[in-house]
């Protein structure tokens, strides 16, 4: 086990980053798609729909600062440009004028596609005894479980 992020090898790092670099790029761009959502959803559960958005933006701003932190704790570099956030993203952009439903399966998706991203960085974490960043990894996958489930509940 990597008792400290300077016991981790420059090669465990650099595959230990680029994971957390894709995590972070999806939960930036999901954040967008939450704001954008936040912002025009319309129909009869405005209110609910768009307290629930900002919940879930508000949750990935959070985690956005802890992926890029961990980068840099483990002394590489966090990606810090939109354009190269989106270019790497599974998740994608979501469009302003989308129905509410669809706005809902969008970031429904959104949330089980960064938790697949998450499945990995534990899997890459864990086989360089890095339970830190592994940890990092199930608390974040939890959360996004979490907001997956809250939003398929209104799709039945
Ligand atoms: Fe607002």
């Amino acid at each position: 086990m990597a008792e400290t992020a300077s016991d981790l090898s420059p090669d465990a790092s650099a595959e230990i980053a680029g994971a957390l670099n894709q995590a972070l790029a999806e939960t930036v761009v999901a954040t967008m798609v939450a704001q954008n959502y936040h912002w025009n959803v319309t129909g009869m559960a405005f209110g609910p729909l768009h307290d629930l958005f900002q919940a879930i933006y508000e949750d990935h701003f959070t985690g956005q600062d802890d992926l890029a932190e961990r980068v840099r704790a483990i002394g590489e570099t966090a990606q810090g440009r939109l354009a190269a956030h989106l270019e790497r993203s599974k998740v994608q952009e979501g469009d302003e004028s989308a129905e509410d439903k669809e706005m809902i399966r969008h970031l429904a998706e959104a949330q089980e596609t960064i938790g697949a991203t998450l499945a990995g960085l534990s899997e890459v974490s864990a086989r360089h005894g890095d339970v830190r960043t592994e940890d990092l990894a199930i608390e974040r996958g939890r959360i996004h479980d979490k907001f997956a489930w809250m939003l398929r509940a209104h799709l039945r």
